[in-house]
């Protein structure tokens, strides 16, 4: 097997490794590359099969190593001699091949000609939480539950199921769902674990009084770049809002949306599956794909997030609001769906009452929405402001606060329905402590509310 190398390393040595790997049997340099962005436009250009990439080289995360995988390129590190420091960074990205200057020619020519340098940057290669990413001092998985008595894996679970609640612009309640969702599911015995992965207004933090400066999503996205991020890991940055329920809380201000790449999503995703038995994504709105809208296929992506979350879940809540805009909106965002990989949506029709678009308002709805959007199965679930504000003022679930309410019972069908358990009643006094948030600057929510 023959191979094209595209280097990108330290300048200091880089002259020397390309004399050294030039003169090999089978393979050639293709491309020096002088940084990273050069790298990932020759691997796009289809200028080469293999990455000789060194520990020093600026911005090297998994995103890039994605993108690397994506165009058939295989990566391999490479530092001076004595670089292991280099080495073990490269080794903790994901990337097991590694040369040296004073590396053999024999295996040389079999760590840039092998198939078996391929790695590693695909998602579920390298990014198994089975699979130890750090080289041979790294624990396995089973040794890190042993060592981490934080990390709260189910026992006899199998990967857990992942639940993503989205539904268009108009904010038609997609967040009351998904806490209280992920509440029900962990109340009735199931472990889960919500995630706020709405990068245009983050509000789980808030509806549940977790303290806002609970490291989170941001923290999470910033691990998986650097390739510390497991499953151990995961659960420190996961808060425990109440017994089972773990919350991994969104960017804290809109404009960070750039620090959450999607191969970081995906693997938050994976890892996840090994945490709860069910994970519940609060998703932001926007599924447009705004890779389509650009040139640029290296720039980040806004509605990434959003689209690795539609594409990694295994069941997917349309939110749509009850009423004549709203319903439009969920027509529409059944085309939407239609774009983009997504598992089936099962429509939630939220805020149902007469007065917004007439008597019978099941009836009505169910009948829209098999008409436009061929969509059967609806759950409704009733306007109430009264458990829903009370919820927002004091920071609490449903089921802490108005466990009666109609509102409450049918999202504890939801999660029923989810887990296959029997809806649980609640008392309604607070059945657990958590770390609470001042009350006082919950005014800040929200910077995008509506949007
Ligand atoms: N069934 C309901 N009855 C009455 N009010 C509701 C109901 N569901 C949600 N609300 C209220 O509607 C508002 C928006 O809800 P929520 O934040 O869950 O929507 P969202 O889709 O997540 O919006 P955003 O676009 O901000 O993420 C909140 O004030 C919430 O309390
Ligand atoms: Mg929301």
């Amino acid at each position: 097997m023959s191979a094209t190398i595209l280097t990108a390393l330290d300048p200091d040595w880089e002259g020397r490794m390309v004399e050294i790997v030039d003169r090999l049997p089978g393979v050639g340099v293709g491309r020096r590359c002088a940084d990273l962005a050069d790298l990932l436009a020759a691997a796009s250009a289809g200028h080469g099969d293999v990455a000789l990439v060194s520990g020093e080289l600026r911005g090297l995360d998994r995103d890039a190593l994605s993108h690397l995988a994506d165009h058939g390129v295989r990566v391999v590190g490479a530092s001076r001699e004595g670089g292991e420091e280099q080495e073990r960074q490269l080794r903790q990205l994901g990337i097991p091949q590694h040369i040296h200057l004073g590396t053999p020619r024999e295996a040389l020519v079999a760590a840039l000609t092998s198939p078996d340098a391929i790695m590693t940057a695909i998602p579920g290669l390298a990014l198994d939480p089975g699979e130890p990413v750090a080289g041979e001092n790294t624990p396995s998985r089973i040794e890190q539950e042993v060592e981490d008595e934080q990390a709260p894996l189910p026992p006899d679970e199998g990967p857990g199921t992942v639940v993503a609640v989205w539904g268009p612009t108009g904010a038609p309640g997609r967040s009351t769902l998904a806490v209280n969702l992920a509440s029900e599911v962990a109340a009735g015995g199931t472990s889960a674990l919500l995630v706020d992965m709405d990068t245009y207004g983050a509000s789980v933090a808030q509806l549940l009084s977790v303290l806002d400066e609970a490291p989170g999503l941001a923290a999470a996205a910033r691990a998986s770049e650097l390739g510390t991020l497991d499953v151990p890991s995961l659960a420190r940055l996961a808060v425990e809002a109440a017994p089972g329920l773990r919350v991994l809380t969104g960017i804290p201000t809109a404009s960070r949306w750039t620090e959450v790449r999607p191969a970081a999503i995906e693997q938050i995703i994976e890892l996840a599956r090994s945490l709860a038995a069910v994970i519940v994504l609060d998703c932001g709105f926007n599924i447009e794909d705004d890779e389509e809208l650009s040139y640029d296929t290296l720039a980040p992506r806004r509605n990434a997030t959003t689209l690795t979350a539609l594409a990694a879940s295994d069941e997917l809540l349309l939110v749509g609001a009850a009423d004549p805009i709203g319903l439009q909106r969920m027509v529409r965002a059944v085309e939407a769906l239609g774009q983009v990989p997504a598992p089936r949506p099962r429509p939630v029709v939220n805020r149902v009452r007469a007065s917004s678009v007439g008597p019978d308002p099941r009836r009505r709805i169910a009948e829209s929405l098999q008409r436009f959007a061929g969509l059967d199965d609806v759950t409704f679930l009733p306007d109430d402001p009264a458990a829903t504000d009370a919820a927002l003022l004091s920071g609490q679930t449903l089921m802490e606060c108005a466990p009666e309410s109609e509102l409450r019972l049918t999202i504890g069908q939801v999660a029923a329905h989810l887990t296959g358990r029997t809806p649980t009643r609640r008392p309604a006094r607070r059945w657990w402590r958590r770390p609470r948030a001042a009350r006082v600057p919950r005014m800040r929510s929200h910077p995008q509310r509506g949007a």
